[in-house]
């Protein structure tokens, strides 16, 4: 059973951001995390702020955001995958959001380009303050281009009619529990390079042996990420309209050295090649992104299986 596998896990963890072990256990051999690229060229040290975070844009249309993940910025991008922990949220404010989210975008300056999908309560979109499946596209910064799930013409279901595959927009069903459940859903987004196909985004969810596809977005949505993608981000997001609104919770709303079944995770984190091989980061080659680090930290499982834990309470201090 997985939450038994995960209590036999001896775990340490290696804070992002302020570089201090949680348990006093060594490092194992498979330590995901090599300290000096932690520290490399993605790596701004003065995390507070807005500077270190720039590169990953935010769900419109809310004003106030808080993230905390991990990204890796490379030439060729073409797929991002993850199991991603899934968390309900209480909201005071209709128009807050907290989300889980994995994002492939192509950032040439002027012209930037980025698909996501996760799972995010988001009662302005949706009328109630369910868990939902999401995914989303933009062909600008600020996201105003585009829209959630099939809000729009762009993203296209795959068999719609069939109610057998899950859609875009459903409602989260099997949600974690606080020291007693653990539930999570795999999504991939990956670019179908095979010669004459088009080359168009596909968005999957993997259920044991099978992956499910949910649909495409068309190559012709986009330009520079029509080639490739060139950062991929598995992330935390909280925000509310107005600033001083406390936001809902990110990820368990317990920080990531709780660990399995108490903090929020992404687990199994990798990238595709443009032959869609799963290409596992080595955490040297990714970095922490985290501008509210006082409430929403990142830390890596350093037992293996690329996984990292994220998330913290409501606050009010960092709305
Ligand atoms: C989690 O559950 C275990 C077993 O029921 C219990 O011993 C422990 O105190 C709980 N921890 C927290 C933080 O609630
Ligand atoms: C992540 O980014 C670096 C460049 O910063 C690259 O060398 C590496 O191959 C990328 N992908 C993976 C899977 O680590």
């Amino acid at each position: 059973m997985k939450m038994d596998r995960y209590a036999a896990t001896v775990l340490t963890f290696l804070y992002l951001q302020s570089f201090c072990f949680v348990t006093g256990a060594p490092l194992p051999m498979k330590n995901l995390v090599n300290a000096a690229g932690l520290f490399g060229q993605n790596r701004n040290p003065g995390v507070q702020g807005e500077s270190s975070t720039k590169d990953v844009s935010f769900p419109r249309p809310t004003l106030a955001n808080s993230i905390a993940g991990l990204t890796n910025r490379s030439d060729q991008v073409f797929g991002i995958y993850a199991r991603i922990s899934a968390w309900g949220h209480e909201h005071t404010k209709s128009d807050a959001y907290s989300a889980a989210v994995i994002q492939v975008s192509n950032d040439q300056g002027a012209e930037y380009n980025a698909i996501r999908a996760g799972l995010h309560t988001l009662p302005s979109l949706y009328k109630d303050t369910k868990l939902h499946l999401f995914a989303q596209w933009t062909t600008d910064r600020d996201w105003r281009t585009g829209c959630y799930n099939t809000d729009c013409p762009g993203f296209v279901p795959f068999k719609d009619s069939y109610t057998g595959i899950p859609k875009p927009g459903m409602v989260v069903e099997a949600l974690s529990s606080y020291n007693q459940t653990d539930s999570s859903m795999i999504l991939q987004i990956v670019k179908d390079e095979r010669p004459g196909i088009g080359g168009d985004w596909w968005l999957y969810r993997v259920a044991g042996p099978v992956r499910f596809p949910l649909g495409h977005w068309p190559a012709s949505l986009f330009a520079s990420l029509s080639r490739h993608a060139t950062e991929a981000a598995w992330y935390g997001a909280v925000g509310s309209a107005r600033r001083g609104d406390a936001p809902p919770a990110m990820g368990s709303g317990h920080g990531p050295g709780e660990g399995y079944t108490r903090a929020a995770y992404f687990a199994d984190i990798s990238l595709m090649d443009r032959m869609a091989y799963p290409a596992d980061p080595s955490l040297r080659s990714v970095a922490a992104v985290a501008n509210d680090e006082r409430c929403y930290k990142v830390a890596v499982d350093a037992g293996g299986g690329n996984t990292f834990f994220y998330g913290g309470p409501v606050s009010r201090f960092c709305a």
